[in-house]
């Protein structure tokens, strides 16, 4: 692939869907790229790149072969249960009087909205706000629309469905209590400075694809936005090969607390 093709279309990418894909490990670009431009009917990239700014057919599959905003309600469930019994009665015990969440990379909004269910359900109640953030802004507005198909419920415990949500016409609408508690923005990990401080920053399935560097860019924005003894939450398939030097300690798997 010749690197002013890969440049055009790396432009391209940014302008729709704030996607930085130099941050992106190369051999796999390459190799999903590939992938990608046969469904479009192309081999050339610079061609890709034309279909991917003209055709919005040709963004959605980018969008869905790059897994860039697959999500769904309570992924990966058991550590949710975690998430319940273990490190909310820890937050809960030493945060201020609101729990503060940032849920970054967010999506659609399936993560935050689990996160708020699973704060309304929390024995001891307390008051809580979540920021929800993502650079891409086609997924940001279905989340504050907070309506979805059956597709997303497939890890949801079936009472939460009945209870947080309301039929609208074949889909599944969050009711209006919920969405209150959750503020979605734009924000860019890698560039975005965060001036506030949580008690638990959420950022999974977001940094996968990241190269090395981008990845400790990531890492040390969350630090730094957590509260002295707040937890961070990473993806199931993802790891902190040091934390230590990010001021993280590893507790249980998948969560980290900041020392
Ligand atoms: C696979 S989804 C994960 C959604 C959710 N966290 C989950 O685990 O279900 C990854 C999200 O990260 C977002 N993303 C990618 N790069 C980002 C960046 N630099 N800053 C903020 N969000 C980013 C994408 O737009 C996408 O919505």
């Amino acid at each position: 692939m010749e690197k002013e093709d890969i440049r055009y279309l790396r432009e391209v990418v940014l302008r729709k869907t704030g996607i930085d894909l130099s941050f992106y490990k190369e051999t796999q670009l390459q190799r999903r790229l590939q992938f990608i431009m046969l469904r479009a009917g192309t081999q050339d990239v610079k061609e890709y790149a034309l279909l991917l700014d003209k055709d919005p057919r040709v963004l959605e599959d980018f969008k869905n072969r790059f897994a860039i905003n697959v999500s769904e309600f309570f992924r990966n469930p058991e550590r949710f249960e975690d998430l319940q019994a273990k490190v909310l009665p820890e937050i809960a015990a030493t945060s201020g009087p609101i729990l503060k969440i940032w849920s970054a990379g967010c999506s659609v909004g399936s993560e935050p909205y689990s996160i708020a269910i699973v704060l309304e359900e929390f024995e001891r109640k307390k008051l809580y706000h979540i920021w929800a953030t993502d650079i891409d802004e086609d997924a940001l507005s279905q989340a504050r629309e907070g309506v979805y198909s059956e597709a997303y419920f497939h890890s949801i415990p079936p009472e939460y469905l009945d209870k947080y949500f309301v039929r609208q016409n074949g889909n599944f609408a969050v009711v209006s209590h919920l969405k209150r508690r959750i503020v979605f923005a734009k924000h860019d990990l890698l560039r975005d400075e965060i001036k506030e401080t949580f008690d638990l920053v959420v950022c999974r399935n977001v940094v996968i694809y990241f190269e090395e560097e981008a990845k400790k860019i990531a890492f040390a924005r969350m630090s730094q936005a957590l509260k002295k003894g707040g937890y961070l939450w990473i993806g199931s398939t993802e790891r902190i090969p040091d934390p230590s030097s990010f001021g993280l300690r590893y507790v249980l798997p998948f969560f980290y607390r900041k020392e």
